[in-house]
């Protein structure tokens, strides 16, 4: 039978419970697959990969090891995150790459939306090939292939997977422990597995990250109001009881300025847009009705605590017309 094609007889994982049985499955057929050989994984610290390096390190711990590149497109917080749960809290073989510098050059002045996305897709690839190259004895690579993801195997993670390793590095097989899970039961297993909240619900976070949201030409002084207004955005919605009500949300930062006043002088800065939207499946989207001293509050603060940004927008726009990124 096809190890790609999920069984009909197959429970769906709804419980901790449940979850727990599968993990101790997973474990078992992991560690026959893998005996005492080394397992490479990109662990990007989205839902998919984070389940399952906590899942292999739990099945052969130090035998694994996790390559986390950041691409300097990452939200605030969130590459510190990585690190705190698996280095320092699972205590994982976990390689840490600052490659922020290497990608925005690459980026400079690059305007095109679908050319920033294929820059950034191929040279987390090249990064990461690199870093691999430089390990020994290595013999399988980990993904953190869903069942979606084989089912619309063309779909918008395709290019952000590591498919493209190079046919030097000969990998005995892959190790895909979670690839006949729904997203719903992945985050399940990763609760099973102890990971916090912050990460197993966390909302969909595109692969070239807040590349997307900078919108045209990226450029480090407009990325930084984007992180920062972001994470504003963040805080605030998690203090109103947000978080779990709102499907996706976040602050783009659009390559036009506008004018403003500050200090009785005259200011030419940038805006910041706030873009929150529920959706079932991300192919229509609803904008909810934020309260109105929420939003006035993420304003407020966002225009004292931001550097040059003078002006804040909600974005109103349902998909479709607009699509939920900018770009
Ligand atoms: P759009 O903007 O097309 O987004 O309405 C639909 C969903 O897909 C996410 N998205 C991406 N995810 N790589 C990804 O991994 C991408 O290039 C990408 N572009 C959009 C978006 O955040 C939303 O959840």
């Amino acid at each position: 039978m096809d190890s790609n094609i999920r069984p009909d007889t197959m429970q769906r994982i709804t419980t901790l419970e449940l979850a727990q049985a599968f993990i101790d499955e997973q474990v078992k057929q992991v560690r026959e697959q893998v005996g005492d050989k080394k397992v490479l994984l990109a662990l990007s610290g989205g839902v998919d990969s984070s389940v399952v390096a906590a899942l292999l390190i739990k099945a052969i711990g130090k035998q694994l090891v996790c390559v986390h590149v950041n691409h300097g497109l990452m939200r605030k917080g969130e590459s510190e995150q990585v690190i705190e749960i698996f280095r320092d809290g699972l205590d994982a073989n976990l390689i840490y790459i600052d490659a922020t510098d290497r990608f925005l050059d690459k980026l400079v002045d690059v305007e095109d939306p679908e050319t920033k996305r294929k820059i950034i897709g191929g040279e987390f690839v090249r990064v990461f090939e690199e870093e691999a190259r430089k390990l020994e004895g290595i013999s399988f690579l980990g993904q953190g292939t869903i069942y979606p993801d084989i089912l619309e195997s063309d779909g918008v993670k395709a290019h952000h997977n590591v498919g493209g390793l190079p046919e030097d590095m000969q990998f005995i097989g892959l190790v895909e422990p979670v690839k006949l899970l729904y997203k719903d039961e992945v985050r399940v297993v990763g609760k099973a597995l102890g990971l916090p909240a912050s990460m197993v619900d966390r909302q969909p976070f595109p692969g070239p990250g807040l590349g997307v949201r900078c919108t045209g030409a990226i450029t480090r002084d407009r990325l930084h109001s984007l992180r920062e207004s972001d994470a504003i955005l963040r805080e605030e919605f998690d203090k109103a009881g947000l978080t779990d009500k709102v499907w996706q949300f976040f602050t783009v930062v659009p390559d036009f300025r506008s004018t403003g006043v500050r200090d009785g002088k005259r200011v030419f800065d940038w805006p910041v847009i706030i873009r929150a939207v529920n959706t079932v499946d991300a192919m229509s989207a609803t904008v909810p009705e934020i309260d109105w001293a929420i939003l006035k509050k993420i304003t407020d603060r966002i225009l004292n605590e931001v550097p040059g940004v003078c002006r804040v927008l909600y974005d109103l726009s349902p998909k479709a017309p607009a699509t939920i990124e900018w770009e």
